[in-house]
């Protein structure tokens, strides 16, 4: 196929895209969660201290690369390689191990996604039959949900239909223009709902309890750092490929501030609306009807939206709200992969959509039946972790060795090896003088690389996060 002209966002576009890779599930349900069980403040402000100090510099660099070489994954790298002091081409590999880190992080996202169009579908039968809590409780009924092999994979097939589609109409027509849609209508419908939650009888607690500073476990301090990466899509390319559609007539630095801002305040959004609701039960109550708080988003959040004012309209809005978030996120992740096929093999983008979609949805069917529906996929064993089954297994790996793995390297490729020149020209190329060009190197060459390496130590020593 002859070269096409590679495909530039427009002048929004890219913000907007590179927001909606960023916000998704981990600011939705991740982040409140573990900033609950973290005991909320201090997590927040380490969170918020990760996100500026390894997050955002880690950001720009993974853009400067991809627009710099105008290339994907593999590509990127490889060719960013040559301008480096050490290792040329081989470079490469790093593009490599995130493509794998892309397919291997979408096939279990799209099962989680899954569950919110389950739950979308659910809040709307809720909402116009009128709420029942099942027999057993909202616990027990999703326990139940899990279990069902058919009904997972139905769910995770339908969420990479839409993926794949997606990124099948290409990055202009499809990820441009369905992020430009979804993502206002998105920060709008949030900021409702955290404005209506000031009415909710938790309101005063949740906002005490996520401003309160006390002690924090390092334990809690490795999450932190973590999840920066994980909520900013780094650590796996997703950046560097988007940043090869940026156009050379925007600003880097400022398009990775309001990556990072929107993210953060979307994050601290969801916060506020799930809290309010949490605080509003009684404490007792409160233990008995979360079980796990991994599980909140699924089995507590629809029995207080019920009990809530203008609830069975909120309920539908908020879950269609998450899933359309998980959508914009799953694009990036599958077109880390599709664009190294379209770049590198040549192949046309339809055709490798649906074969990269297919396979992402066949790796996936183990961990989508390791939540109770197979015996042998649930039990599998997690090396150095206690936790068992696929979906856990591919979790501990993407998330605690990979991404933090592929954003060490990112750092000390951009940070110690290629010609500081290189990345300083990319990052004022429609900027103009950057003159935080000192303090983004040494955040990238002293502050990201030492806090990686002592996360992984940390996992090493067993305080897996
Ligand atoms: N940033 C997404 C979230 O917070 O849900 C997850 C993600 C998307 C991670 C894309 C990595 C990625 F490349």
């Amino acid at each position: 196929m002859a070269a096409e002209e590679r495909a530039t966002f427009g002048r929004y576009g890219f913000i907007l895209a590179a927001v909606g890779s960023a916000i998704g599930l981990g600011n939705i349900w991740k982040f409140p969660y573990i900033t609950y069980e973290n005991g909320g403040g201090s997590f927040v402000l380490v969170y918020l201290a990760a996100i500026l100090l390894i997050g955002f510099p880690l950001l720009m660099a993974e853009i400067a690369i991809g627009r710099r070489m105008r290339k994907s994954a593999v590509g990127a790298y490889a060719g960013i390689g040559e301008k480096a002091s050490i290792g040329g081409r081989k470079w490469g590999l790093l593009g490599g191990f995130g493509v794998m880190t892309g397919a291997l992080l979408l096939s279990y996202y799209a099962i989680i996604a899954g569950w919110t169009v389950f739950y979308l579908g659910k809040t709307i039968a809720w909402s116009t039959g009128g709420f029942d809590v099942p027999e057993g409780g909202l616990g027990s009924y999703f326990g139940g949900f899990l279990a069902q092999g058919p009904t997972q994979l139905l769910f995770q097939g339908v969420f990479m239909v839409f993926t794949t589609a997606l990124v099948a109409l290409g990055v202009t027509k499809g990820i441009e223009r369905f992020t430009k849609a979804v993502m206002p209508v998105l920060g709008v419908v949030l900021l409702l709902l955290a404005i209506n939650s000031v009415r909710a009888p938790g309101f005063g607690e949740a906002m005490g309890f996520l401003f309160h500073i006390g002690p924090i476990t390092s334990n809690a301090l490795l999450e932190a750092v973590g999840h920066a990466f994980f909520t900013l899509s780094l650590g796996m390319a997703a950046m560097v490929t988007y940043g090869s559609y940026v156009g050379r007539d925007q600003s880097i630095p400022k398009a990775g501030l309001m990556i990072a801002l929107f993210d953060t305040v979307i994050a601290l959004l969801a916060c506020v609306v799930m809290f309010s609701i949490i605080f509003g039960v009684p404490e007792i109550a409160r233990a008995e009807s979360f079980g796990r708080s991994a599980t909140i988003l699924f089995t507590a959040l629809p029995e207080m939206f019920y009990d809530l004012p203008l609830g069975s309209l909120l309920a539908p809005i908020f879950y269609a709200l998450v899933g359309l978030a998980a959508l914009t996120s799953t694009i990036s992740l599958l077109e880390v992969v599709v664009s190294y096929f379209v770049d590198q093999k040549s192949w046309p983008r339809k055709k490798a959509a649906m074969i990269v979609g297919g396979g992402v949805f066949l790796l996936g069917i183990p961990s989508a039946m390791s939540l109770g529906a197979s015996e042998f996929w649930t039990n599998f064993p997690v090396v150095g972790s206690r936790a068992t089954g696929a979906f856990s297994v591919v979790d501990y790996f993407v998330s605690n060795w990979f991404l933090p793995i592929g954003g060490l390297a990112t750092a000390i490729l951009a940070g110690w090896f290629i010609k500081a020149e290189v990345l300083k020209d990319e990052l004022e190329l429609g900027h103009g003088t950057f003159k935080w060009f000192k303090a983004w190197q040494f955040a990238l060459r002293v502050i990201a690389p030492v806090a990686i390496i002592w996360i992984l130590i940390q996992v090493v020593g067993g305080k897996a996060f």
